[in-house]
């Protein structure tokens, strides 16, 4: 039998975020319902509302969370009810080019629910990265739900399931740091500061943060930055090299998206180093560089989607890390709030006022 539930849905383009009941079907085959605990507010969540994403209104928003399953669908073995689970949007498919080569982190087939959530009219809603967790439950594929140790509090473990994940896997998977490695992170939102605290796990020698904001600066510092750099007030290139010998850091990561900033990214690194992009740019923006630069310069330039993380793999062992005691994953979360303050989470977050807000249901 269908439940319903509240949940936080976005309309249509720029309009403001309300909560609707929501009608969650009976988990079918491979699906399982979960009962959301804690949900993170992302960034892509205000993608997703201001149009930026698609246009497939109504979006039943929410996509960081954590919480327990209370049911599963036919020929469903991996998790059961009860299982605390952390929901990513990487359910690998197994068969796909990329996962018959081994490197499922890149399956570009992965699975969601087949059936859909609705308004009670039976309008039919579209979850925010297949997930929808800003509602008490929410259908989602099996293979979405990632077992971890349930000791961990749910608005921390939530958190791994997009922006903290994002960054710590753009260090540690997509960039590589390792021990005694000069990393650079431009852009200190939660994004970037994960990035710091990966490269921090993954033993750097040297954490250069960037940002524009003081505050952010404060922040980065506590997650492990080593030394800060205002870019409104130093030149963040002239910066980076002169803290790392003249030379420029092996690893810069990019966690705001800007062609800018990218730029900063591509010339602070030293000869043969490693850019990664892990900021999410929008359609119109265009990057130029000189073609010699890219040759001359040497080294490798690589995106990360989702942290190139495997989430089987990567999320318990980051929840056990946190666990004990290695990496702080309750720094990342500022405030946490009622279902109810998704749209003031929206606007605290444009502000730069918080690293995450995480709504609690
Ligand atoms: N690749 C992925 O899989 C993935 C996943 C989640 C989020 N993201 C993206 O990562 C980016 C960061 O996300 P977030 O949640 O940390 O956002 P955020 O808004 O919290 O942080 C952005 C930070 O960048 C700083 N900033 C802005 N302009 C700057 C500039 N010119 N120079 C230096 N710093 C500047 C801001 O002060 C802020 O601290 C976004 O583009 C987001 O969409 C990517
Ligand atoms: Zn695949
Ligand atoms: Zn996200």
């Amino acid at each position: 039998m269908a439940q319903e539930v509240r949940g936080v849905i976005a309309p249509g383009k720029d309009e403001p975020v309300r909560v609707e009941t929501i009608v969650v079907p009976d988990p079918g085959p491979g699906e399982a319902v979960v009962q959301v605990q804690a949900c993170g507010v992302c960034h892509t969540d205000l993608h997703y509302k201001q149009g930026g994403i698609n246009d497939d209104f109504p979006f039943l928003l929410g996509h960081e969370a954590a919480g327990v399953v209370e049911a599963v669908g036919d020929g469903v073995s991996d998790v059961v009810p009860g299982d605390f689970v952390i929901l990513n949007w990487r359910a690998v498919c197994g068969q796909c080019r990329a996962c018959l080569r081994g490197r499922p982190w890149y399956c570009f087939a992965t699975h969601n629910a087949t059936q859909k959530m609705t308004l009670t009219d039976g309008t039919e809603l579209s979850p925010a990265l297949g997930i929808g967790a800003f509602a008490e439950k929410t259908l989602v594929a099996a293979g979405q739900c990632t077992k971890v140790d349930p000791t961990v509090a749910p608005q921390v473990a939530g958190l791994l399931g997009c922006g903290v994940m994002a960054g710590i896997g753009a260090a540690i998977n997509t960039g590589n740091v390792g021990r005694g490695d000069t990393v650079a992170v431009i852009g200190c939102g939660g994004v970037g500061d994960a990035a710091i605290a990966g490269s921090r796990l993954a033993g750097a020698a040297k954490i250069i943060a960037v940002d524009i904001d003081d505050r952010k600066l404060e922040t980065a510092r506590s997650m492990g930055a080593t030394h800060t750099v205002n870019s409104r007030q130093t030149d963040p290139v002239e910066a980076i090299r002169e803290l790392t010998g003249g030379f420029g850091a092996d690893v810069v990561i990019e966690a705001v998206g800007r062609p800018e900033t990218y730029k900063q990214a591509f010339y602070a690194r030293d000869l043969a180093g490693t850019v990664v992009l892990v900021g999410v740019p929008t359609p119109e923006m265009k990057l130029e560089l000189p073609l010699l630069d890219v040759f001359g310069r040497g080294g490798s330039l690589k995106s990360s989607w989702y942290g190139d993380c495997l989430p089987s793999r990567d999320f318990p062992m980051l929840i056990d890390l946190h666990l004990q005691g290695r990496l702080d994953l309750g720094a990342f979360v500022t405030e946490t709030i009622e279902l109810t303050d998704v749209e003031k989470a929206f606007e605290r977050m444009h502000h730069g006022d918080v690293l995450r807000s995480v709504v609690m249901l």
